[in-house]
Order: structure tokens, then C-alpha cells, then sequence
């Protein structure tokens, strides 16, 4: 097999940035070093940085049910450029994701992409959904085992959201108690329904500001309590998806530190944007949990310095245009896409450049390169088994090759998502993806057994 070598980058990792040089054979990398001696082929990337593939642990890529927002390919194909080479997909699907069925449909689907690999989290809403998950798990064919490699999680929804999962309130102690005893993580969409349908009442705004009030920063809080209560007794490994509050950060700080096995994504939309951007953005962000003000936002940044937040995700939920734009925005589905340009935008605020047009005054909070790798690399693969890695010797590793220094401006009729859209229309960024350069997949949930 012959070899390419990849000459004069930077490499950067979860706790480190070095200048060293990438020796690939038959898709796995066979030597880094500075001074490599034998290739066959030599690529020059000098001034460009590498990351490996980002594994983005939250997305919506709407297959099977609504090819017009986007599918797995179109999806996929967004995600690689920028720079995302593995995405888990959730499971508020038409079918959603709460059968064996669905479940093997998806990973038949998943077969012919091959921009990224996907992994699926199975939906539960009521008993028989749990049932149909011990079928997956207890099945020891080659099928199952197949199947099996593709599954990253459970996923619960506290209340309603886009697609209707939330879940039987009645069911929450079966389905923690079900993901401790079969290592499942457990991932809850946390917000409280009693909470929001009181607010929901209560509201007589009818701007689209209103959406933030109608699913108050409260109801984060109080549902983020029921379930690290239950991840307390059962000992279920508990991932709060799309955290938003600053209460919420408070309280997952305070859990880790009591030592409940409590993991938690941000969302690139609650990072970037604030209530402030709804005068200008309307209904295109609405999204649940909502877009937050600017003081949670601040909390958010301070919890990824500080640790509390283990991955950044783009919870990539896109909708059409047309949908978006319906006479009512309160009426609008819920959802903002991303996938191509959280890493943008993250390189941005590493390089100190805060990309948010209307925000001269937002000073950068402290962010670098290596903690793009660590929050969107090495911590989703270590809560999700995903058998993805930094860049290392002797592994199959997605290439991203970056220029750190080139400025460029987000324009959604550029991008490849289906939807065509961006909330970041406009927006100038420092950092731009060149070339991915994909690995041999060798698809595998890395489990104790
Ligand atoms: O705003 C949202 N959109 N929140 C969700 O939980 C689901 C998502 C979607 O699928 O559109
Ligand atoms: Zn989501």
C-alpha cells in the first residue's frame, strides 16, 4: 500500500498543539513525526492545522419523514464541511426512532452515506418502547450485533418538542433503572411540562420574544432536578442535552461534584445567540429549550472554561424556510441549523475574534483550539462510545485540515443543509475548513463486553 504524507502542519489535540508531520497508510495513520523519512507521496499543508473529525453527539437529520428539511446524505454532507465527520442522530423521526423496526431502517439508510458515519439514539416514550430496546439488546445475531454498533444512547423528552416524544412521566424510574443496567447512556431533553404549559397561559405577549418566557429558565432547572434525582438512584449514566440556564450549569457543577455520573452538551445556538438577536432574527430562532439572554449565555462560556460542560453540539434541527416564516412566529417549529458552522464559529472565538456582527462590544471569552478537541472529540467519544479519536498513531482517524487564519463570511445559500438557511447570515469568521479526509470506518460501540 502506499503512503502520503501530510508535511508541514500543526496537530492539534485535546491538551496540546504541535508542529509535526502525518505519515497515512491503507487509511490509518502509521507515523507523526517531524522528521519522517520513507512516503511515497508527499502533501504539503504548511500553515494549515489538523484536527481529527468532530463528533457532533446531536442532530436531527430528518430521515425517514421529512426529505425536504434534510436526509441523512444532505445532512451528512453539511456536517463534513464543516469539518463533523460523526453525527448521532436523534430520534423524533417519522417513524421516530422507538421500534427495533425504525431503528434497523435507519441503519440500512445510514449505509449508502458516505460523507460522515452516523450513530442513532433509541426514543422512549412508553413501556413498549423499552420492550422493543431489550429486544435490540438481547439479540445475538450478527444482525443485532450490527445493529448494536450503530446505537449511541437512549433519548427521553421531558416535554414535548418538536415531533411529540415526551415522555410517560409514569415510565422515568423503568427507563433510568433499564439504561443502568445495560450501560446505556441515558440522554434527557430537560424541560418541565407543568412549567411551561403554566407559563404557556400565563403569556400575553404574542412576539416571538414570548417563546423564551413561555419555556422559562425555571422550567430547565426543575426538570434537570427530577432527573439527576433519578440518575442518583438508579445510578444511570445521565447526559443533559442542549443545557441553556445558568441554573442549569449551577446545578450539574453541584452534581458532579457530589459525584452523580452527570455528563452535559451546549448547543452552538445558546452559545452565539441571545434574546437579544429575536428583533432581527424572529421566528428562525426559535428553538426549545429557547435562545436564552445574554447573562446565561456568559454562565455557558464559563462552564466550558471551567469543566461542568463536556461537549458542544449543533443540535442541528432544520426546517424550511416557509415554515419558519408562517404569519404567526409563535406558531413556527421549533429547531435552527448548524452542523457547518459550529466549527467556524468556534475557530473564531479561539483566534479571540467574537464573530457576532451586532455584538462589537462582546468581548471573547477564553476558549482555544485544544478545548474544540476535547469537547467535541475526546468527551463525546468517551460518553458515547463512539470509537472515534484524537490524531494518534496506529488509529483511523477523519482528517480536517484547517486554515486558522483565513476570514470568510457565513451565507446560507452556500451551505450544503437542505434547509438553505442560516441564523449566522453574514456573520464573518476567522477559520476555514479546506479538506476533510475521511478514514476506513470500522463501525463499533466500544462496550465492556
Ligand atoms: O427546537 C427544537 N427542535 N427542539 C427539539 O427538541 C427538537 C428540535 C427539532 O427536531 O426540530
Ligand atoms: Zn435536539
Amino acid at each position: 500500500m502506499s503512503s502520503l504524507l501530510f508535511q508541514g502542519g500543526t496537530i492539534v489535540a485535546g491538551d496540546r498543539t504541535t508542529k509535526d508531520d502525518i505519515l497515512l497508510r491503507d487509511g490509518a495513520i502509521e507515523e507523526i513525526d517531524r522528521f519522517v523519512e520513507e512516503y511515497d507521496a508527499v502533501d504539503d499543508i504548511s500553515g494549515k492545522w489538523v484536527f481529527p473529525g468532530l463528533a457532533d453527539c446531536h442532530v436531527h437529520f430528518r430521515e425517514p419523514g421529512f426529505p425536504e428539511k434534510e436526509t441523512m446524505k444532505s445532512g451528512a454532507l453539511a456536517a463534513r464541511a464543516g469539518g463533523v465527520t460523526l453525527c448521532c442522530d436523534m430520534p423524533n423521526t417519522d417513524p421516530p426512532t422507538v421500534t427495533t423496526e425504525a431503528f434497523a431502517d435507519k441503519v440500512r439508510r445510514a449505509q449508502s452515506v458516505t460523507d460522515g458515519a452516523l450513530r442513532f439514539f433509541f426514543g422512549v416514550r412508553e413501556a413498549a418502547h423499552l420492550e422493543e430496546l431489550a429486544h435490540l439488546l438481547a439479540d445475538d445475531t450478527k444482525e443485532g450485533r450490527h445493529l448494536r454498533a450503530h446505537l449511541c444512547g437512549v433519548k427521553i423528552y421531558l416535554d414535548h418538542s418538536t415531533g411529540n416524544q415526551r415522555v410517560d412521566p409514569a415510565l422515568l424510574d423503568a427507563v433510568f433503572a433499564f439504561c443502568a443496567a445495560h450501560e446505556l447512556t441515558l440522554v434527557a431533553h430537560c424541560e418541565d411540562p407543568e412549567i411551561n404549559a403554566q407559563s404557556a397561559l400565563q403569556n400575553t405577549r404574542m412576539n416571538i420574544a414570548a417563546h423564551s418566557l413561555i419555556r422559562p429558565s425555571y422550567s430547565e432547572m426543575s426538570a434537570i432536578k427530577t432527573v439527576l434525582a433519578l440518575a442518583k438512584t438508579h445510578g444511570t449514566h445521565l447526559h443533559i442535552a442542549h443545557l441553556s440556564t445558568e441554573g442549569g450549569v449551577g446545578l450539574i457543577r453541584a452534581a458532579k461534584a457530589e459525584g452523580i455520573a452527570v455528563t452535559c452538551e451546549v448547543a452552538t445556538h445558546h452559545l452565539f445567540l441571545s434574546t437579544d438577536d429575536y428583533e432581527r432574527l424572529g421566528a428562525l430562532i426559535k428553538v426549545n429549550p429557547p435562545i436564552r439572554s445574554p447573562k446565561h449565555r456568559t454562565a455557558l462560556w464559563q462552564g466550558i472554561k471551567d469543566g461542568v460542560i463536556d461537549c458542544i453540539v449543533t443540535d442541528h434541527a432544520p426546517h424550511t424556510l416557509a415554515e419558519k416564516n408562517v404569519a404567526e412566529p409563535l406558531q413556527a417549529p421549533g429547531g435552527i441549523p448548524g452542523v457547518e458552522t459550529m466549527l467556524p464559529l468556534l475557530l473564531s472565538v479561539a483566534a479571540g475574534k467574537w464573530p457576532h456582527p451586532a455584538e462589537p462590544h462582546v468581548s471573547c471569552p477564553p476558549f482555544t483550539y485544544e478545548d474544540i478537541v476535547r469537547l467535541c472529540v475526546v468527551n463525546p467519544n468517551r460518553i458515547f462510545h463512539l470509537g472515534v479519536s484524537e490524531i494518534e498513531e496506529d488509529k483511523a482517524v477523519d482528517l480536517v485540515i484547517v486554515d486558522p487564519a483565513k476570514q470568510w463570511t457565513i451565507r446560507g445559500a452556500e451551505l450544503r443543509t437542505q434547509c438553505g438557511w442560516t441564523p449566522y447570515e453574514g456573520w464573518m469568521v476567522q477559520g476555514k475548513v479546506e479538506r476533510v479526509i475521511r478514514r476506513k470506518e470500522d463501525v463499533g460501540r466500544r462496550t465492556k463486553d
